[in-house]
């Protein structure tokens, strides 16, 4: 077996947790691998006024797989607040590292699978089986993002405004403003993927979410590219949802859903509901997909309060794993980790709080690695 070289990001909080009590796995099962440690996340925005450091895009360049743990995220007040006079005054700014990661490596899929594990105490539904596939560089998150409104913006807007005089805005900074861009390229090649992803993995049908009866433009748009598309994969079934009502049918009929596919912030905001679906962000995975890089990361993020007491649920971190192993081809280790995690969870014994337990967090790692 050829090795696998592995970068390790650990990040902040309690990603360091989750990240020393999972790493075992591979010798556990066998698979070579030469692990590198990176700097990334909070630590090195306070030192460096870089959350992730140049050394460390090299050594995402020359690993074959990386995974992120966990890293803090805070807004633009409290990032800036935490860096010294002489950091402040060079004019750094604050960009979370997984956007940073995204967006420069071109991981335009954000795969987020949901799953019934029997006898989880937590889940909702036992017949959950779906994928909820983000847009992951563009939409809400491309960054045109700005307070107060650019000139050319306010007037524009100024213009515009027509019948809704709601609206009263004397200058600039009355007013934010976000852009939700869409590209064809973007939303071309997510839904090229994500009814490859239905086809390939047996998903009963593909479920666009967006809200077009509000966003009509950008809405419309999307479709006529889902209409495209979708005509190349003719056995696959697919339909349209507005956002809200699939955050109420995924409550309500989980069972119904293969791929969700959306935008970069309603992936965002589904993908955690379907965590919670799960049973918490403690059982959901993910993996960071482009043409041709990738990272692999649990949701969960990096749970300052949780940090330091080794309580945290690491099947996350394990799950991530499997994830990455898989899109490297050591199909029978990964499918070996799911399995494993899922026999814990079903016998029950060995959970941390999250699940109703009373382990911790290397306790419940120590069960999952013992049954591989
Ligand atoms: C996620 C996280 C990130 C996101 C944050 C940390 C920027 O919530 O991976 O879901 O919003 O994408
Ligand atoms: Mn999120």
């Amino acid at each position: 077996m050829k090795t696998l070289r592995l970068a390790v990001l650990p990040g902040d909080g309690i990603g360091i947790e989750v990240t020393e009590t999972t790493l075992p796995v591979f010798e556990k099962l066998g698979v070579p691998v030469d692990v590198q440690f990176g700097d990334i996340g909070w630590e090195f925005w306070k030192k460096e006024g870089n959350p992730v450091p140049e050394r460390t895009w090299e050594l995402i360049e020359s690993s074959d797989a990386t995974m992120i743990a966990a890293i803090t995220s805070k807004p633009h007040a409290q990032a800036m607040a935490e860096l010294s006079q002489e950091l402040r005054e060079t004019g750094v700014s604050y960009l979370s590292p997984v956007i940073q990661l995204r967006q420069r490596l071109g991981l335009f899929a954000n795969v987020r699978p949901v799953f019934s594990i029997p006898g989880n105490p937590r889940q909702i539904a036992d017949n959950m089986n779906f994928t909820v596939i983000r847009e992951n560089t563009e939409g809400l998150y491309a960054g045109f993002d700005f307070s107060p409104i650019p000139d050319e913006l306010f007037e524009f807007i100024q213009r515009k405004k027509g019948a809704r005089s709601s609206w009263q805005m004397e200058s600039p900074m009355d007013g934010a403003v976000a852009l939700r861009l869409m590209t064809r390229d973007g939303v071309k090649r997510l839904l090229h993927f994500a009814f490859q992803c239905a086809r390939d993995q047996g998903y009963p049908r593909v479920t666009w979410v967006d809200k077009p009866n509000v966003m009509r433009e950008s809405g419309q748009f999307c479709l006529d590219i889902l209409e495209e598309v979708a005509a190349e994969y003719p056995g696959i079934p697919w339909e349209v949802q507005n956002v809200d009502a699939t955050a109420m049918w995924m409550v309500r009929d989980p069972g119904h859903f293969g791929v969700i596919v959306s935008e970069n912030q309603f992936g965002d905001i589904l993908s955690d509901l379907g965590a919670g679906l799960m049973g918490g962000l403690g059982l959901a995975p993910s993996a960071n997909l482009g043409a041709e890089k990738a990272y692999f990361e649990p949701v969960h993020g990096s749970a300052p309060k949780h940090a330091g007491k080794g309580i945290v649920n690491p099947s996350a971190m394990f799950l991530t794993t499997s994830l990455t192993l898989k899109h490297h081809g050591y199909t029978d280790q990964a499918d070996a980790i799911q399995r494993a995690v899922a026999s814990v969870i079903e016998e029950g014994k060995v959970l941390t709080y999250d699940l109703g337990g009373n382990a911790t967090t290397r306790e419940m790692a120590d069960a999952i690695l013992a049954r591989l």
